[in-house]
């Protein structure tokens, strides 16, 4: 006989419900609600701390023990031995690619880092002190104006044509938004380098002078590539599932995951991390703006995570190659970077951190590289949605393959008015 376990739900007027109590490969188990509208009560959950939105096969996160896998693999071991297309593969298809797929795969990604000639022409539209992140909601979305008609989103073959078209496209169009906003014109991709490679001529490189990659650099931003590929059902890929959960345009719902993205809370924390060690300015006033922490009057950016209540794995990793970047390029006594070790320090031993379990996360670290790589400010979220790009493919890919796919509608607890008449405005 089948050993099912259940959960029992009794309400205050007696009646109840058994709920199926469901087993993932690893993790906590879930309880299933989904006939519990049959009883006509709704579970409310706000900001979905104890709700699983859906199944995945993509990405595992144990918050408690600082574990992080894609696919199975662990983060540490990807970020140490793999490279960022690589990891794309394995995101998007389950299994690591062998020597001739990998090939191949980078070759089809690599015939889709142009834009169309018309989509420079967007930029344009833009004024020059536009936050990247704006250009990059509006550009990555436009692109769905240029592949909407020829794309069937049931046909397995369509949905791959357009993950590479974003792969490839994605950071040609962040480079351009660098560009635009720095008034420099724009450089076209050259498919001799890596993807990574790729990424930092079309940001460095100018008409007047070559840019030669530097390994260390590149490998430190192809870290940065890899820690943030995908994140389980982060607010940006929730974002994304929703979008794409009535059918929408794939590149529209990317752009939606750009937009969730670009919050202080989520991936704008690197850029508002780097604006707060800026505002510091000095080893001096790091206790006062910890005790101003403390007072609740701010928070400490890149500190913090909904899910890690330990190290996140990804600071770790992140926090060696911060050392390397300084290292290779002669930065160790950086006023920011010493300034932001102290604030490190002070915070691991403080009561108030270690009792909320606010530890650095990877946007702490990963702010400080982007920033020794050349990277400006307002690029930082913009480099994270580079890297994220991927995680959001294959998490709207893996849910546009389940042929039970419906759309995503939650339910509310309504606190508003109860019904009452409408009264014609000459007698309020
Ligand atoms: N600085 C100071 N105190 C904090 C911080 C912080 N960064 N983060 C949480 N706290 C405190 C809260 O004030 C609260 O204290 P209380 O219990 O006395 O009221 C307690 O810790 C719990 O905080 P919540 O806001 O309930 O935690 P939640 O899980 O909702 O928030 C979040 C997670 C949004 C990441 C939060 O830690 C934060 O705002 N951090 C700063 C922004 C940041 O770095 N975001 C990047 C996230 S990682 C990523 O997107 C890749």
């Amino acid at each position: 006989m089948e050993n099912k376990r259940v959960a029992t739900l009794t309400l205050d007027d007696g009646r109840s419900i058994e709920l199926p109590i469901v087993s993932g490969t690893l993790g906590p188990d879930v309880i299933d609600i989904h006939n519990l509208g049959k009883l006509g009560v709704f579970t409310y959950d706000p900001a979905f701390f104890s709700t699983a939105s859906c199944t995945s096969a993509i990405t595992f996160i144990d918050g408690d023990a600082g574990l992080l896998y894609y696919r199975g693999y662990p983060i540490e071991q990807l970020a140490a031995q793999s490279d960022f297309l690589e990891v794309c593969y394995l995101l998007l298809n389950g299994q690591l690619p062998d020597a001739g797929q990998k090939a191949s795969f980078k070759k089809k990604v690599t015939s889709h880092t142009m834009v169309h000639d018309q989509m420079a022409k967007f930029f344009n539209g833009f004024r020059r002190d536009a936050h990247p992140m704006a250009v990059m909601v509006g550009v990555v979305g436009a692109l769905s104006a240029f592949y909407h008609d020829s794309l069937d989103i049931n046909n397995p073959e369509h949905r791959d044509l357009s993950a590479m078209r974003l792969l490839g496209k994605v950071p040609t169009i962040a480079a351009m938004a660098y560009k635009y906003h720095a008034g420099f014109p724009f450089i076209y991709p050259k498919n001799k380098f890596s993807y990574v490679e790729n990424f930092m001529y079309m940001m460095f490189a100018t008409p007047a002078e070559e840019y030669v990659p530097n390994p260390k650099l590149v490998r430190a931003l192809e870290r940065i590539f890899i820690l943030h590929a995908d994140h389980e059902q982060n607010a940006s890929t929730s974002t994304v599932r929703l979008a794409g959960s009535s059918g929408a345009n794939p590149f529209a719902c990317i752009a939606s995951g750009i937009a969730a993205l670009w919050g202080p809370a989520h991936g704008g924390a690197n850029e508002a991390a780097l604006n707060m060690l800026e505002e510091i300015g000095d080893v001096s006033r790091v206790a006062e703006y910890v005790q101003g922490v403390k007072d609740k009057k701010y928070r400490l950016m890149g500190f913090g995570h909904r899910v890690y209540k330990n190290m996140d794995p990804r600071a770790a990793v992140m926090r060696e190659t911060c050392y390397e970047v300084l290292q290779e390029l002669g930065l160790e006594n950086d006023k920011l970077f010493k300034l932001a070790m102290e604030l490190e320090q002070i915070a691991l031993h403080d009561p108030y951190f270690i009792e909320r379990k606010l530890y650095p996360n990877v946007d702490f670290y990963s702010g400080i590289v982007l920033r020794a790589l050349g990277i400006p400010t307002n690029m930082f979220t913009v480099i994270f949605a580079v890297g994220r790009t991927i995680g959001w493919i294959s998490q709207w890919n893996e849910m546009m393959a389940d042929s039970d796919r419906k759309i995503g509608r939650p339910r509310q607890l309504y606190l508003g008015a109860d019904r009452r008449d409408y009264i014609p405005v000459e007698q309020r």
